[in-house]
C-alpha cells in the first residue's frame, strides 16, 4: 500500500521523504492555510520537488471551465503534481476534462459508494473517501472503504482507492488489510506507526545488559 503524507507543511514533507517513507503527498486549501498565504506556486514546486511520486494539489473554483484552467496551471507547476477536484457534478466533469488532456486527477471529498462509482466513470487516477469524517457523524468510515474495493474489483475499475481523513493507526491497518492502494496520513499518524512500548522496552533492556557487560562494537 502507498503511504502519502497528508499535509502542505515542507519541513514534515522533507522529514518523511528523507526517511524513504512516503510514496506522495496530499494537500487540501485547509492545509495549505495553516502554512502560507498568497501565491502559492513556489511552494508547490518544492513540494513536488522534495518526494518522489504524486502530489495532490486542489483546486478552489467550483464551476467545470475554471475548474479546468485551475487544473492546467497546477498540472504545469511539476510533473507530479495531480490535480484534485471536488466530487461535485462540475468536479466531475472537470475530472473528465482534465484527463482527456493527460493530467491525474484525484476527485476528493468523497462520501459513499455512488460518488466513488461516478469518480471512477469519470476517469479519475484517485479518488479520496473521508473515513473520520464518516465516523465523526457516527458513521462506518471503513464500510465505506470495503464497498468501494468491492465495487471496483467487480467491474475492474482501475481508478485507485486513496483512503483519506486518516485519524489513527488502526484506520491505515484497517485499510491495508480491506486493500485499499492508498492511504494519506498526517505527520502525527505517520510517526505513531512506528511506536510500540515493547520495541521501548525491549530495547532497553538490552542496552542496560550491554553496559553492564562493559562490551563494545
Ligand atoms: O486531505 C483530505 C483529508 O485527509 C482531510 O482530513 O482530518 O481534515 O478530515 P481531515
Amino acid at each position: 500500500m502507498k503511504i502519502f503524507l497528508d499535509t502542505a507543511d515542507l519541513s514534515e514533507i522533507r522529514r518523511a521523504s528523507d526517511a524513504g517513507l512516503i510514496d506522495g503527498v496530499t494537500t487540501n486549501p485547509s492545509l495549505v492555510a495553516k502554512v502560507a498565504e498568497g501565491d502559492v506556486t513556489v511552494m508547490y514546486r518544492e513540494i513536488c520537488e522534495a518526494v518522489d511520486g504524486p502530489v495532490s494539489l486542489e483546486v478552489v473554483a467550483v464551476d467545470r471551465e475554471t475548474m479546468v484552467a485551475e487544473g492546467r496551471k497546477l498540472a504545469a507547476i511539476h510533473e507530479n503534481a495531480v490535480v484534485k477536484v471536488p466530487l461535485t457534478e462540475d468536479g466531475l466533469k472537470a475530472c473528465r476534462d482534465l484527463g482527456n488532456e493527460g493530467h491525474r486527477v484525484n476527485v476528493t471529498l468523497c462520501f459513499s459508494v455512488s460518488q466513488a462509482l461516478l469518480a471512477a466513470k469519470a476517469g479519475a487516477t484517485f479518488v479520496s473517501p473521508f473515513i473520520g469524517r464518516i465516523d465523526d457523524i457516527s458513521g462506518e468510515g471503513m464500510q465505506l472503504i470495503h464497498q468501494i474495493r468491492q465495487v471496483y474489483d467487480n467491474y475492474g475499475y482501475t481508478t485507485e482507492i486513496l483512503a483519506a481523513s486518516i485519524r489513527h493507526p488502526m484506520h491505515v491497518v484497517e485499510s491495508m488489510l480491506i486493500g485499499a492502494d492508498c492511504c494519506t496520513l498526517p505527520p502525527k499518524v505517520l510517526w505513531q506507526l512506528s511506536r510500540h512500548p515493547l520495541t521501548d522496552k525491549g530495547l532497553d533492556a538490552f542496552l542496560s545488559d550491554w553496559n553492564a557487560a562493559g562490551t563494545a562494537i
